[in-house]
């Protein structure tokens, strides 16, 4: 088998993405567009779902930044998907604090509850179960993350329980509307 890869072309960018794009460099001095690509990399993420190497690279070719500068902010921070993710991101808090108040027993729940490992996506689609670091709310541990938006407070395995339920409910609307 061979073991060549093809280098990644960056991908093809929309008109309306590229006005997007300018809004966000317009913010900036010309000399400082860089410092858009966070915002970039979240527009990409919002139209695609996630932000892949062909992404990263159309960025870095907008924003004339070395394609591997951007890979460092996609990989830095949580909230960039870097695969194909289900329709609920849920990023369950580890780190000690949490840990010491079940974090790791509420990431194994949602483990078993949805059929999934950790980094993984339910055979449905719906639910992709991550490990978090520190979401800065150690004092409701544990907690967990739903959509990067989200936070969800003390979640115990009813509370757990509700908030799968809620979210499936909130699929199946959408679904059907
Ligand atoms: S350690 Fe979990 S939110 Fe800070």
């Amino acid at each position: 088998m061979s073991t060549e890869t093809r280098p990644v072309e960056p991908m093809a960018l929309s008109e309306a993405t590229l006005q997007r794009f300018a809004r966000e460099v317009a913010k900036y001095p010309p000399e400082q567009k860089q410092s858009a690509v966070m915002a970039c990399l979240a527009i990409v993420q919002q139209e695609q779902g996630w932000v892949s190497p062909a992404a990263e690279l159309a960025v870095a070719q907008y924003l004339d930044m070395a394609p591997m500068a951007v890979h460092e902010v996609t990989t830095f921070y949580n909230m960039y998907n870097q695969q194909p993710v289900g329709r609920f991101k849920l990023n369950v808090c580890t780190n000690l604090p949490c840990a010491l108040r079940d974090g790791t027993k509420t990431l194994r729940y949602l483990a078993d509850k949805l059929g999934v490992e950790p980094g993984g996506t339910s055979a449905d689609g719906c639910f992709t179960l991550q490990q978090s670091e520190c979401l800065g709310a150690c004092a409701d541990a544990p907690v967990l993350l739903v959509n990067d938006r989200h936070m969800c407070s003390f979640m115990t395995p009813e509370r757990l329980d509700q908030l799968i339920e809620g979210l499936r409910a909130v699929a199946q609307a959408e679904d059907q509307a």
